[in-house]
Protein backbone atom coordinates (compact mmCIF):
# COMPACT_ATOMS: atom_id res chain seq x y z
CA UNK A 1 0.00 0.00 0.00
CA UNK A 2 1.68 3.11 -0.54
CA UNK A 3 1.85 5.79 1.75
CA UNK A 4 -1.22 7.68 0.26
CA UNK A 5 -3.53 5.84 0.78
CA UNK A 6 -3.45 6.01 4.27
CA UNK A 7 -5.87 8.48 5.75
CA UNK A 8 -4.70 11.18 7.75
CA UNK A 9 -5.90 11.58 11.37
CA UNK A 10 -5.73 15.00 12.95
CA UNK A 11 -6.80 14.99 16.66
CA UNK A 12 -7.22 17.57 18.84
CA UNK A 13 -5.88 16.59 22.69
CA UNK A 14 -7.64 19.26 24.85
CA UNK A 15 -5.75 18.23 27.71
CA UNK A 16 -7.24 19.21 31.19
CA UNK A 17 -8.67 22.61 29.69
CA UNK A 18 -12.29 23.67 28.97
CA UNK A 19 -15.35 23.73 31.41
CA UNK A 20 -18.29 21.48 29.51
CA UNK A 21 -20.38 24.67 28.32
CA UNK A 22 -16.45 25.84 27.04
CA UNK A 23 -15.83 22.06 25.27
CA UNK A 24 -19.45 22.23 23.61
CA UNK A 25 -18.79 25.35 21.95
CA UNK A 26 -15.33 24.65 21.08
CA UNK A 27 -16.68 21.01 19.54
CA UNK A 28 -19.61 23.55 17.61
CA UNK A 29 -17.11 25.82 16.16
CA UNK A 30 -14.86 22.94 15.21
CA UNK A 31 -17.34 20.98 13.56
CA UNK A 32 -18.74 23.61 11.59
CA UNK A 33 -14.99 24.74 10.47
CA UNK A 34 -14.39 21.22 9.50
CA UNK A 35 -17.40 20.02 7.72
CA UNK A 36 -17.00 19.06 4.18
CA UNK A 37 -13.47 17.78 4.90
CA UNK A 38 -13.28 14.18 3.62
CA UNK A 39 -13.03 11.67 6.56
CA UNK A 40 -11.68 9.08 3.80
CA UNK A 41 -8.37 11.16 3.62
CA UNK A 42 -8.57 13.63 6.46
CA UNK A 43 -10.64 12.52 9.75
CA UNK A 44 -10.64 14.83 12.49
CA UNK A 45 -11.46 13.86 16.32
CA UNK A 46 -11.57 15.63 19.30
CA UNK A 47 -10.33 14.30 22.72
CA UNK A 48 -12.07 16.65 25.32
CA UNK A 49 -11.88 15.81 29.30
CA UNK A 50 -13.72 12.99 30.72
CA UNK A 51 -16.58 15.00 32.17
CA UNK A 52 -17.35 16.52 28.52
CA UNK A 53 -17.11 13.44 26.44
CA UNK A 54 -21.42 12.58 26.30
CA UNK A 55 -21.47 16.49 25.84
CA UNK A 56 -19.40 16.42 23.02
CA UNK A 57 -20.43 13.46 21.43
CA UNK A 58 -23.98 14.65 21.38
CA UNK A 59 -22.81 17.63 19.29
CA UNK A 60 -20.86 15.97 16.99
CA UNK A 61 -23.84 13.25 16.17
CA UNK A 62 -24.21 13.44 12.98
CA UNK A 63 -20.71 14.85 11.54
CA UNK A 64 -17.79 12.66 10.81
CA UNK A 65 -15.71 13.47 13.49
CA UNK A 66 -14.45 11.32 15.91
CA UNK A 67 -14.15 11.37 19.70
CA UNK A 68 -11.56 10.58 21.84
CA UNK A 69 -10.31 10.24 25.63
CA UNK A 70 -7.65 11.24 26.88
CA UNK A 71 -6.92 7.75 29.16
CA UNK A 72 -8.68 4.99 30.61
CA UNK A 73 -8.21 2.35 33.32
CA UNK A 74 -7.28 -1.21 32.23
CA UNK A 75 -9.59 -2.56 34.56
CA UNK A 76 -13.61 -2.92 33.00
CA UNK A 77 -14.98 -2.16 36.26
CA UNK A 78 -14.31 -2.50 39.95
CA UNK A 79 -13.34 -0.99 43.03
CA UNK A 80 -10.56 1.75 41.65
CA UNK A 81 -12.08 5.01 43.00
CA UNK A 82 -11.32 7.91 40.68
CA UNK A 83 -11.12 5.55 37.37
CA UNK A 84 -12.46 5.68 33.82
CA UNK A 85 -12.71 2.39 31.89
CA UNK A 86 -12.50 1.08 28.18
CA UNK A 87 -15.58 -0.22 28.04
CA UNK A 88 -17.52 3.44 29.69
CA UNK A 89 -15.80 5.34 27.19
CA UNK A 90 -16.71 2.76 24.38
CA UNK A 91 -20.78 3.41 25.62
CA UNK A 92 -19.84 7.31 25.69
CA UNK A 93 -19.21 6.78 22.13
CA UNK A 94 -15.37 7.16 21.93
CA UNK A 95 -13.80 6.00 18.76
CA UNK A 96 -9.92 6.58 20.02
CA UNK A 97 -8.28 6.35 23.22
CA UNK A 98 -5.17 8.12 23.68
CA UNK A 99 -2.72 5.79 25.74
CA UNK A 100 0.45 6.67 27.49
CA UNK A 101 1.22 10.42 26.54
CA UNK A 102 4.36 11.78 28.27
CA UNK A 103 2.44 14.25 30.42
CA UNK A 104 0.90 10.58 31.91
CA UNK A 105 4.42 8.74 32.13
CA UNK A 106 6.07 12.30 33.34
CA UNK A 107 3.12 12.69 36.52
CA UNK A 108 1.17 10.13 36.63
CA UNK A 109 3.96 7.00 36.41
CA UNK A 110 2.83 5.58 33.45
CA UNK A 111 5.13 2.74 32.12
CA UNK A 112 5.57 0.97 28.88
CA UNK A 113 3.90 -1.75 30.74
CA UNK A 114 1.04 -0.05 31.77
CA UNK A 115 0.92 1.63 28.44
CA UNK A 116 0.44 -1.97 27.04
CA UNK A 117 -2.22 -2.58 29.50
CA UNK A 118 -4.33 0.40 28.23
CA UNK A 119 -3.86 -0.31 25.00
CA UNK A 120 -5.25 -3.59 25.50
CA UNK A 121 -7.61 -2.72 26.94
CA UNK A 122 -9.11 -0.10 24.78
CA UNK A 123 -8.43 -2.54 21.62
CA UNK A 124 -11.00 -5.38 23.90
CA UNK A 125 -13.40 -2.92 23.89
CA UNK A 126 -13.86 -1.87 20.20
CA UNK A 127 -11.57 1.13 20.11
CA UNK A 128 -8.80 2.55 18.37
CA UNK A 129 -5.35 2.99 20.81
CA UNK A 130 -3.64 6.33 20.24
CA UNK A 131 -0.08 5.15 21.66
CA UNK A 132 2.46 7.91 22.21
CA UNK A 133 5.53 7.65 22.15
CA UNK A 134 8.34 10.39 22.35
CA UNK A 135 11.98 11.09 24.08
CA UNK A 136 13.13 13.72 26.22
CA UNK A 137 15.36 16.20 24.89
CA UNK A 138 18.53 14.61 27.42
CA UNK A 139 17.82 11.21 25.47
CA UNK A 140 17.52 13.06 21.97
CA UNK A 141 21.19 14.97 22.78
CA UNK A 142 22.68 11.78 24.12
CA UNK A 143 21.72 10.36 20.50
CA UNK A 144 18.90 7.77 22.57
CA UNK A 145 16.19 8.91 20.61
CA UNK A 146 15.46 5.77 18.34
CA UNK A 147 16.61 3.38 20.97
CA UNK A 148 13.94 5.28 23.59
CA UNK A 149 11.28 5.40 20.92
CA UNK A 150 11.89 1.95 20.07
CA UNK A 151 12.06 0.94 23.29
CA UNK A 152 8.47 2.55 23.86
CA UNK A 153 6.99 0.90 20.70
CA UNK A 154 7.74 -2.11 21.44
CA UNK A 155 7.06 -2.61 25.28
CA UNK A 156 3.63 -0.46 24.00
CA UNK A 157 2.71 -3.04 21.47
CA UNK A 158 3.61 -5.88 23.47
CA UNK A 159 1.49 -9.38 22.72
CA UNK A 160 -0.87 -7.76 20.08
CA UNK A 161 -1.04 -9.44 17.04
CA UNK A 162 -0.24 -7.97 13.68
CA UNK A 163 -4.01 -8.07 12.72
CA UNK A 164 -4.78 -5.83 15.87
CA UNK A 165 -1.57 -3.30 15.46
CA UNK A 166 -2.66 -2.69 11.60
CA UNK A 167 -5.85 -0.89 13.68
CA UNK A 168 -3.23 0.53 15.90
CA UNK A 169 -2.66 4.84 15.73
CA UNK A 170 1.12 5.73 16.98
CA UNK A 171 1.79 9.18 17.81
CA UNK A 172 5.62 10.45 17.62
CA UNK A 173 5.98 13.31 20.34
CA UNK A 174 9.43 14.69 21.45
CA UNK A 175 8.97 15.86 25.01
CA UNK A 176 11.10 18.97 23.72
CA UNK A 177 8.58 19.95 21.56
CA UNK A 178 5.31 19.81 23.92
CA UNK A 179 4.29 22.94 24.95
CA UNK A 180 7.06 24.69 24.09
CA UNK A 181 6.98 26.43 20.68
CA UNK A 182 10.07 24.30 20.02
CA UNK A 183 9.11 21.72 16.86
CA UNK A 184 10.76 19.17 15.66
CA UNK A 185 11.80 20.20 12.02
CA UNK A 186 9.81 18.19 9.27
CA UNK A 187 13.09 16.14 8.57
CA UNK A 188 13.63 15.16 12.29
CA UNK A 189 9.76 14.06 12.73
CA UNK A 190 9.95 11.80 9.02
CA UNK A 191 13.63 10.34 10.19
CA UNK A 192 11.25 8.83 13.67
CA UNK A 193 8.28 8.46 11.69
CA UNK A 194 10.29 5.98 9.14
CA UNK A 195 12.10 4.21 12.28
CA UNK A 196 8.87 3.55 13.57
CA UNK A 197 7.74 2.14 10.57
CA UNK A 198 10.55 0.24 9.84
CA UNK A 199 10.35 -1.43 13.44
CA UNK A 200 6.74 -2.00 12.73
CA UNK A 201 7.79 -4.28 9.66
CA UNK A 202 10.60 -5.88 11.38
CA UNK A 203 8.31 -7.09 14.16
CA UNK A 204 5.09 -7.73 12.12
CA UNK A 205 5.47 -7.71 8.40
CA UNK A 206 5.43 -4.84 5.79
CA UNK A 207 2.04 -4.25 5.07
CA UNK A 208 0.81 -4.18 8.75
CA UNK A 209 3.35 -1.63 9.17
CA UNK A 210 2.16 0.42 5.64
CA UNK A 211 -1.25 0.72 7.59
CA UNK A 212 -0.64 2.04 10.88
CA UNK A 213 -1.42 5.65 10.77
CA UNK A 214 2.13 7.32 12.72
CA UNK A 215 0.76 11.30 13.70
CA UNK A 216 3.04 13.71 14.81
CA UNK A 217 2.74 15.82 17.90
CA UNK A 218 4.59 18.67 19.78
CA UNK A 219 3.63 22.30 18.45
CA UNK A 220 2.04 21.74 15.93
CA UNK A 221 0.54 25.00 14.36
CA UNK A 222 -1.18 26.07 11.43
CA UNK A 223 2.03 27.79 10.28
CA UNK A 224 3.94 24.38 10.33
CA UNK A 225 1.14 21.95 9.95
CA UNK A 226 1.51 21.12 6.10
CA UNK A 227 5.72 21.09 5.86
CA UNK A 228 4.91 18.02 8.57
CA UNK A 229 1.70 16.42 6.90
CA UNK A 230 3.19 16.25 3.58
CA UNK A 231 6.42 13.88 5.20
CA UNK A 232 5.80 10.08 3.58
CA UNK A 233 5.75 8.76 7.08
CA UNK A 234 3.27 11.33 8.95
CA UNK A 235 -0.08 10.09 8.50
CA UNK A 236 -1.42 13.27 11.04
CA UNK A 237 -1.04 15.22 13.78
CA UNK A 238 -1.79 15.07 17.94
CA UNK A 239 -2.59 18.92 18.52
CA UNK A 240 -2.38 20.41 21.63
CA UNK A 241 -2.55 23.81 22.33
CA UNK A 242 -3.55 24.80 18.90
CA UNK A 243 -6.36 22.61 19.06
CA UNK A 244 -7.68 25.05 21.80
CA UNK A 245 -9.00 27.36 19.28
CA UNK A 246 -11.44 26.53 16.48
CA UNK A 247 -9.89 28.21 13.49
CA UNK A 248 -6.23 27.36 14.64
CA UNK A 249 -7.46 23.64 14.65
CA UNK A 250 -9.11 23.91 11.38
CA UNK A 251 -6.33 25.19 9.56
CA UNK A 252 -4.04 22.68 10.45
CA UNK A 253 -7.18 20.09 9.42
CA UNK A 254 -6.97 21.47 6.12
CA UNK A 255 -3.33 21.50 5.87
CA UNK A 256 -3.88 17.81 5.68
CA UNK A 257 -5.42 17.77 2.16
P1 LIG B 1 1.21 21.02 22.00
O1 LIG B 1 0.58 21.01 20.63
O2 LIG B 1 0.57 22.01 22.93
O3 LIG B 1 2.70 21.15 21.92
O4 LIG B 1 0.91 19.59 22.66
C1 LIG B 1 1.18 18.44 21.93
C2 LIG B 1 0.60 17.28 22.63
O5 LIG B 1 1.06 16.89 23.69
C3 LIG B 1 -0.56 16.63 22.03
O6 LIG B 1 -0.87 15.44 22.67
Amino acid sequence: MAAQARRKLIAGNWKMNKTVPEALTLAREVKGMVAGVPAERVEVALAPPFVSLLAVAAELQGTEVKLAAQNCYWEASGAYTGEVSAPMLASAGCAYVIVGHSERRQYFGETDETVNKRARAVVGAGMTPILCVGETLEEREAGRTLEVVGRQVEGGLKGFQAAEVAGFVLAYEPVWAIGTGRTATSAQAQEVHRAIREQLARLYDQATANRVIIQYGGSVKPENAAELLKQPDVDGALVGGASLKAGDFAAIVKAGL
